[in-house]
C-alpha cells in the first residue's frame, strides 16, 4: 500500500462530521484533532508494528516511541496511552511482558500514563498504542502549513528499514546498529517543542512511506514542491553498503513504485542511494518545514536538547504540488 492509496480504501460517511473536528479523515496528517475547548484540542493516535528486533523490550521501547512521534509531530503532548497486542499462545508471556513493559517505560518518559490495553491471540506477535495528547491550537502544526523558501529539517537519520531488512536475512545482528536501535527508541518530544518555539509552518514523523513519502504528502497537502540534497541527508554508516547488497523488503519497492512520478533525481545519483530515499522508517525523526528566517534557531535548539542527528536537508519551493527534486548536493 502507498502514501495515496488510503482514500481508496476511507469511506467518509457525510453524517460523519463535527465542528470540533479540527483535522480529521481528509488529509493524511499523523494525527486525528479534536477542540476541546477555546484554546485546547485532543490529539489522537493508534499505530502498532510487528517486531523489528529481536529483544522484546527493545521492540516495546521503538513501538511506543513510534507511536508517541505523531503526537509530537504535531507538537502535541502526550497525556494517556492503551496497549495494543497480538501474541501467540505458544510463546513464553514473559516475551509479552517484557515488550509492555518497554512500552511502559517509554510512555513514562514521555510524561504519559498507560491507562489500558487489550490482547488478543495471534500468530505473530504485534504490539501498538493508541495515544492521546493535548495541543494549545495556536501551537498546533499539520503536515499543510509548508510554504516556499521554508527550510527542510530532518531531525534523525534513515535507514531502519533496510537494517530491519539486513537483521532478518541474519546479514547483521542487533550487536550492529546500536545507533540505530537508540534513534528508534529516542522521543521525538525534544524535537517537537522546539518546533513550537519556532513557529514551524509544517510537520510530520517519518515512517512507513519513507522520507519522500513523507516529504511528497507534506508538498502535496501544503500545495507545493521540494528540493532536497542527496549529501545532506543522515544515514548509518552500514546502511549504504546494505542498500547495495539489496537488503531491500517489499515496502521499499510499494513507495518507489507509488511515488517514482512524483519524484525527479539528478544524474549521477546511484540507485542505493535513491533506495535510501525510499526505505520505510520505524519511529523515524521529524521533517519540518521552518520558516528560512527561524531554521538557524531550530537547529541551535536541536543542539540545545542533544537531538545529535539534525540535519537541515533541502527547502520548499513553488511548482507541482507534492514533486520532489533530489540533488546530489
Ligand atoms: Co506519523
Ligand atoms: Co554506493
Amino acid at each position: 500500500m502507498g502514501p495515496g492509496d488510503l482514500e481508496k480504501i476511507l469511506k467518509v460517511f457525510p453524517e460523519n462530521v463535527s465542528s470540533e473536528l479540527i483535522v480529521g479523515l481528509e488529509t493524511r496528517d499523523d494525527a486525528a484533532v479534536f477542540q476541546i475547548d477555546e484554546t485546547r484540542a485532543l490529539v489522537q493516535t493508534i499505530d502498532f508494528i510487528t517486531p523489528i528486533v529481536d529483544d522484546p523490550f527493545v521492540f516495546g521501547q521503538i513501538t511506543a516511541a513510534n507511536a508517541l512521534s505523531d503526537i509530537y509531530a504535531m507538537g502535541g503532548k502526550p497525556l494517556t496511552a492503551m496497549n495494543l497486542a497480538g501474541f501467540p499462545c505458544s510463546l513464553d508471556m514473559g516475551i509479552l511482558g517484557e515488550i509492555l513493559d518497554g512500552g511502559h517505560r517509554k510512555v513514562v518518559e514521555a510524561g504519559a500514563v498507560v491507562v489500558g490495553g487489550h490482547t488478543v491471540q495471534d500468530d505473530e506477535p504485534k504490539y501498538g498504542l493508541a495515544v492521546t495528547g493535548i495541543v494549545d491550537i495556536d501551537k498546533l502544526v499539520t503536515i499543510a502549513g509548508a510554504e516556499p523558501g521554508d527550510v527542510l529539517v530532518l531531525t534523525k537519520p534513515i535507514g531502519t528499514g533496510i537494517l530491519a531488512t539486513a537483521l532478518k536475512r541474519q546479514a547483521i545482528t542487533e550487536d550492529d546498529m546500536p545507533e540505530a536501535i537508540a534513534s528508534m527508541t529516542a522521543l521525538n518530544a525534544d524535537a517537537s517543542e522546539a518546533m513550537t518555539r519556532v513557529d514551524a509552518h509544517a510537520a510530520t514523523d517519518v515512517t512507513g512511506f519513507g522520507l519522500l513519502g513523507h516529504l511528497h504528502n507534506m508538498m502535496e497537502a501544503s500545495g507545493t514542491a521540494a528540493r532536497i540534497e542527496m549529501g545532506r541527508i543522515p544515514t548509518w554508516t552500514e546502511v549504504h553498503d546494505l542498500a547495495h547488497q539489496g537488503m531491500i523488503a517489499g515496502g521499499l519497492n510499494n513507495n518507489r513504485q507509488y511515488l517514482e512520478p512524483f519524484v525527479g533525481f539528478e544524474d549521477g545519483i546511484e540507485d542505493a542511494l535513491k533506495a535510501m530515499l525510499y526505505d520505510p522508517q520505524t519511529s523515524g525523526g521529524l521533517l519540518v518545514a521552518v520558516p528560512a528566517d527561524k531554521a538557524d534557531r531550530y537547529v541551535e535548539l536541536l543542539k540545545e536538547a542533544d537531538t545529535s542527528a539534525w540535519a537541515i536537508i533541502g527547502e520548499v519551493v513553488g511548482g507541482l504540488a507534492g514533486s520532489i527534486t533530489v540533488e546530489k548536493g
